[in-house]
Parts: structure tokens; C-alpha cells; sequence
């Protein structure tokens, strides 16, 4: 079959690497994909988040089956368009894609259909909502609605702080994500991601990782899209799993299908765990990055036939083989990231490294210049390892960090280190 993911990032090159291992996988195309999948797919320039292109893309280079990686071209409507073409397509719709893509909506389908999540208040003048954190008091969470591209929440620690998310949302520092404001209660507790995909009707666990957000080593530091990833996440134990299943997960896809907006595609969930209990801190709608690598090489070929299984409504007669290993993953960032960067630095000394089912390192933002490797992006490579325990997996991706020739870039040096 031929095979369209949409994305150019770490998360699409751990997509691509696993479909690419599955015998049904003939032509593999990512857009706009980078230089490390382009090792291993052909990689095409078109527009993600034009529907009507990609489409057209596809129809015209005989596709059967379009991935898509990002939640911009699901909020946009893309797989709507390619459904409506009679494409076989992995993803939500862009009514669907609501769960990542409105913060409020996320809360009034957990409160329609009783999913435990922190208690919230909605507003859209800052008059209203300083008036609500006054009396409320700190520590509180101030998130601006709609996509901000991990920009738009503030955990405010003291009341100064949150007054200022408030006055920054409302001043327009992002844009109309911010013309709306969710206040929440803050959570204690460990924060872990479950992923399930769902095909509308029934639901599949396809396991569970945590990231590491800020950009120091003690988790110090401004956040960022992630400096790390591990899975399985020892605090999601399989009694949690079972409970968000059945609490969280399994009443809002049941929500979702009441309304007529049916969720297909992978519904990843972050969820903080605290005495036991999980609740809801957000839904994604698609894979999280880095996560999917550390899910994706743990996975292996059947990823492909569960993706497959996903979009085509047969959920109910799938399981997942697991293997009982670990999988990281440290994240190589270019040098002042998540603030201002170089780029077009150039890395060296990647082909040294070892490429198989046990080791990987999957690009984020790369490109090839003149022959040579360049870094391209903030966040730029992700060295993936799977072993038997975690700190195996762990020693192996910094052994091969440390093969790695790149003096502009840096990483955390304790990935895993809350599980180990
Ligand atoms: P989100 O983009 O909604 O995942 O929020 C980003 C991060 O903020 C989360 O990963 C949590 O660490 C934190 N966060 C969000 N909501 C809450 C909450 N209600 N209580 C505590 N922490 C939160
Ligand atoms: N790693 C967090 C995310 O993908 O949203």
C-alpha cells in the first residue's frame, strides 16, 4: 500500500521508521518531511494544512492510506477533506480535533459526561478574571483557550503571576488563542501521557510515557516542547491505566459519538496522578513528540496494522504484542532553545551510529546542505534506545549522544531520571 504522513518532525521520522518495517508499506511519502526520513521515504513539498491540496497529492500519487502527525492540519480540516475524497485517513476531524484545539470545550465535554478533571471557570473579559483569581488565590492555572503552540498555559505559583497570564492573554500576546481564558485548579500530583486510539466506537491503550518539559537538567528552566521521553511511565501502573480507561477516555469518546462528531485517531491523554486517582489535565489528538518515538520503537511494524485498524473502524478485534522493555529517548537541542538559536550549524558523525530495532535517532530539525547535515529547527534530534530495563535504555541513548559532533547543540543529561 502507499502511505502519506503529514509532518517533518522527530514524531513523523518514528511514524515513518515503523511503517516503513511493516511488509504492507510499499511507497512511503512524508511532507514535507526532513533529512532523516528522507533516508528512508520519499519526501514531498505540499501544504499540510491545505485540505483541498493534499488531496489532491494524494490522489494523484495513488495513496491508500494518509497519516497525519500535527494537530494544525487536523484543526484545519484536512482529514475531513480526505475522508470526503474517499482517502483512507488516520485522524480526527477538525470537530473532533476540538479536544486539543479548545481548552473549554475539552471541559465541558469532561463535565458532560463525568470525567474527574480540575474544577475550571471560563471568561472572556480580563475584568472578570482578575475578579476570579483575587478571590480565588494561588497557586492557580491560567490558559488561553485555543492553540498557542504550548505557549498558552501559565502555572501561576503566586497571585502576581496569574494576574499578569491574565492581563498578557487579554493584551493579545497570542494572538485570538487568548481572546478566551480557562482558569483551572491546579493539580498536584506526577504527570504521566496515556495514548489510545479510538475509532469512534471502541478504544485501544497503545501505551504510556512521560516527558521532561523544562529545559534543565532537575527539571529547571523554561518549559519547552519536550527534552526527553521514556515508556512505559512506571506511575501510569496498569490499575490507573484501567481507571482512566473506563472514567476518563472511554465516556468521552462515548461524549463525542452522542454529539455526532465521532473521534477517530489517537487521543492522548495527559493525565496527573495524585493518591492513586488520575484526572485530566488536556487531551491531544494526535501523537505527542517525543513521546511517539520512545511509543513507535517500542511498537515496532504493528504500529502500522493498529493505525490501519484505527482509521478502518476494526479496533475491537486488535491487541497490541507487547514486549516487556523500555524505551528512551534525549532530545538534542540547538544551543539557547527554547529562547533565540543559530541555525544551519552542522552535525557530524552521525552515520557512526547504530540503526536498528534497539537504536535510533530519529531527526526534528534537520536538513541536508551541500552534502552535509544541518540543524534546522530548536529541538533537533531525538537518540532513541530500547532496552530491557530503563536505565539500560538509558545508558544506550547518551552512549550514542556522546558519539555525536555537534558543539552548537545540547541536552539534558537526566532523561528518566524520576523512574530510575
Ligand atoms: P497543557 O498544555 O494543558 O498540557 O498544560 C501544560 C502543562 O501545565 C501541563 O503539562 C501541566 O504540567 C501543567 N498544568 C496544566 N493544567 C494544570 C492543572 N490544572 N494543575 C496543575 N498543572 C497543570
Ligand atoms: N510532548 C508534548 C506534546 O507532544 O504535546
Amino acid at each position: 500500500m502507499n502511505i502519506l504522513i503529514l509532518g517533518g518532525g522527530g514524531r513523523e521520522h518514528a511514524l515513518a521508521w515503523a511503517a516503513k518495517q511493516n511488509p504492507k508499506c510499499d511507497r512511503l511519502i512524508v511532507a514535507p518531511g526532513n533529512a532523516g526520513i528522507a533516508a528512508l521515504a520519499e519526501c514531498a513539498d505540499i501544504d499540510v494544512l491545505d485540505g483541498l491540496a493534499v488531496t489532491q497529492f494524494a490522489e494523484e500519487n495513488a495513496i491508500d492510506f494518509v497519516i497525519i502527525g500535527p494537530e494544525a492540519p487536523l484543526a484545519a480540516g484536512v482529514a475531513d477533506a480526505l475522508r470526503a475524497a474517499g482517502i483512507l485517513t488516520f485522524g480526527p476531524s477538525a470537530a473532533a480535533a476540538r479536544l486539543e484545539a479548545s481548552k473549554s470545550f475539552t471541559k465541558e465535554i469532561c463535565d458532560a459526561c463525568g470525567a474527574p478533571t480540575a474544577g475550571w471557570a471560563r471568561f472572556t473579559d480580563a475584568a472578570a478574571a482578575l475578579a476570579h483569581v483575587r478571590q480565588t488565590g494561588a497557586p492557580i492555572v491560567v490558559k488561553a483557550d485555543g492553540l498557542a503552540a504550548g505557549k498558552g498555559v501559565v502555572v501561576a505559583m503566586t497571585l502576581p503571576e496569574a494576574e499578569a497570564a491574565i492581563t498578557n492573554m487579554f493584551g493579545g500576546s497570542l494572538g485570538s488563542a487568548g481572546a478566551e481564558v480557562v482558569i483551572e485548579e491546579f493539580m498536584r500530583g506526577e504527570e504521566a501521557s496515556f495514548f489510545v486510539l479510538s475509532d469512534g466506537t471502541d478504544v485501544l491503550a497503545i501505551g504510556t510515557a512521560q516527558d521532561h518539559k523544562r529545559v534543565g537538567d532537575g527539571d529547571t528552566g523554561p518549559n519547552t516542547g519536550g527534552m526527553g521521553a521514556y515508556s512505559p511511565a512506571p506511575v501510569l501502573t496498569d490499575a490507573i491505566a484501567e481507571q482512566a480507561l473506563t472514567r476518563i477516555v472511554k465516556p468521552t469518546i462515548a461524549e463525542m459519538a452522542r454529539r455526532g462528531t465521532p473521534f477517530q485517531g489517537v487521543l492522548y491523554a495527559g493525565l496527573m496522578i495524585d493518591k492513586g486517582q488520575a484526572r485530566l489535565v488536556e487531551y491531544n489528538v494526535r501523537f505527542g513528540d517525543p513521546e511517539t518515538q520512545v511509543l513507535m520503537m517500542r511498537l515496532g511494524a504493528q504500529a502500522l496494522d493498529l493505525l490501519l485498524a484505527c482509521a478502518e473502524g476494526r479496533l475491537a478485534g486488535m491487541r497490541v504484542n507487547w514486549a516487556a522493555d523500555h524505551a528512551l529517548t534525549v532530545v538534542m537541542a540547538a544551543k539557547g532553545y527554547p529562547g533565540p538559536y543559530v541555525k544551519g550549524t552542522a552535525i557530524r558523525n552521525l552515520d557512526s551510529l547504530p540503526e536498528d530495532s534497539q537504536a535510533m535517532t530519529f531527526h526534528a530539525g534537520t536538513a541536508l546542505c551541500d552534502g552535509k547535515l544541518i540543524a534546522t529547527g530548536g529541538r533537533v534530534l531525538n537518540v532513541t534506545a530500547r532496552a530491557a530495563s530503563l536505565a539500560e535504555a538509558q545508558a544506550r541513548a547518551y552512549a550514542m549522544v556522546d558519539r555525536i559532533d555537534w558543539p552548537e547543540g545540547f541536552c539534558r543529561r537526566d532523561i528518566g531520571w524520576r523512574a530510575l
